[in-house]
């Protein structure tokens, strides 16, 4: 193992040069885009990923190609960063939530069966912490009840599910380039699936509907332009693309992949290392034939006598870089608290047939346990001792604390 790798490298900054060589300027193109695209979908084993200026954009193309539509309802986990849901919202669908499973923290099966109704469109599932749900019973609801599903893979690269490749499951698949994230370029995000049909949708979808643009190029080219009858748009869509800087950074990115995965496996395994026989810190459980690409380790805090805080705070008075909250379940935010789905309240009300889930306390019982549970360490150190620094320090915690 190299002990100090770079976050960006080499590559990168090859590949980030040559877009600016180009000028911008058409005849000189690069390909960024195209050449991320292919490299992504070999690594994913898909047939088609589509590149997006982030990934809430993405959630939002997949669920336009998806078919959703206003009034349309969609399963989510409230245990996950608010984009998976607010993509709902700009759909105009109703978020439905589904209670997630207490060891893993994913949405659980028996959960969004429950909630199935005949307005029931899709459900989104998140990898959370770069651990995959229970993908096999989810798809075989999907395909009872003919629902469209979407894995929302911004934490997790490289998870394996069963033998297959998280991301290669769903119908689509949603990842994320944001800074946090195993790849990044700042900002960015890619939609996968293998169908060619939904491939066209997210494409158009994501480039203002161009007409000839397709799964395969998102380039619109000056022969297509240069015509005063020339119909551009054929259908409605936004401006989502990701730029060619963009796509030259994750291409160097997706290349380096498994060394920047394995950085936070590797770094996992040493917190891990240090947790063992400490009954009260229990990590997020793996279960056998899963692959977790560890985003974040987190684990729950389960002590009748030690708090989240009181943790925290002797951490970082020992030197802790910080530990991390999980997210504020998502109806439980302020947005979703005032019912007014964002300002989407007038076409909600006038689309929506159903009964609204209640979004109050004791809608989702073990996410809301699990919630105020979690504490989540930071797995992205490029330099190996400062891992070990931390891991140190978080052995000092423990025994802090069972000494006491
Ligand atoms: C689970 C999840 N979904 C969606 C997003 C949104 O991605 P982006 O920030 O690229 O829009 C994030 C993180 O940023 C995330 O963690």
């Amino acid at each position: 193992m190299k002990l100090t790798i770079k976050r960006i490298g080499e590559r990168e900054t090859a590949y980030v040069k040559e877009v600016l060589d180009s000028d911008f300027r058409g005849p000189r193109n690069t390909n960024m885009l195209k050449r991320v695209e292919e490299a992504f979908s070999k690594r994913m084993g898909v047939e088609y990923s589509i590149g997006h200026v982030n990934g809430t954009a993405t959630l939002h193309s997949a669920l336009y190609a998806a078919g959703v539509r206003a009034g349309d309802e969609v399963i989510v986990p409230p245990l996950t960063m608010a984009a998976t849901t607010m993509a709902v919202l700009q759909q105009d669908a109703v978020p439905v939530f589904a209670d997630v499973v207490e060891e893993t923290f994913q949405i659980d099966p028996k959960s969004i069966e429950k909630l199935i109704t005949p307005r029931t469109k899709a459900i989104i599932t998140v990898a959370l912490y770069g651990l995959s749900p229970d993908m096999d019973p989810i798809m075989e609801l999907a395909k009872k009840h003919n629902l469209v599903v979407i894995e929302d893979d911004a934490q997790c690269f490289l998870g394996e599910y069963k033998g297959r490749m998280v991301g290669s499951i769903g119908h689509f698949s949603s990842f994320s380039f944001q800074s946090s994230k195993h790849l990044t370029a700042g900002e960015g995000g890619m939609v996968c699936t293998n169908s060619l049909d939904a491939a066209d949708l997210v494409r158009r979808f994501s480039v203002l509907g161009y007409a000839s643009v397709s799964a395969k190029s998102g380039k619109i080219t000056k022969d297509d332009i240069q015509n005063p009858n020339y119909e551009r748009h054929a259908s409605m869509g936004y401006n989502y693309r990701m730029p060619d800087l963009c796509a030259a950074i994750v291409l160097g990115q997706v290349e380096r992949i498994d060394e920047l995965v394995q950085r936070r496996i590797d770094v996992a395994n040493l917190f891990l290392d240090v947790m063992k026989g400490c009954d009260w810190l229990i990590p997020q459980y793996t279960p056998k034939e899963y692959k977790n690409t560890y985003w974040g380790l987190a684990v729950r805090i389960v002590s009748p006598t030690i708090s989240w805080a009181d943790f925290r705070t002797k951490f970082m008075e020992l030197g802790g870089d910080g530990i991390y909250a999980t997210w504020k379940l998502t109806y439980q935010e302020p947005m979703f608290q005032m019912m007014n789905f964002a300002g989407k309240e007038d076409v909600i009300k006038a689309t929506y047939k159903g009964e609204l889930q209640e979004w109050k306390l004791g809608l989702c019982p073990v996410a809301e346990r699990v919630q105020q549970q979690i504490l989540a360490f930071k797995t992205n150190y490029w330099e190996w001792d400062r891992a070990e620094k931390q891991a140190d320090i978080l052995k000092q915690t423990i025994a802090y604390f069972n000494a006491k």
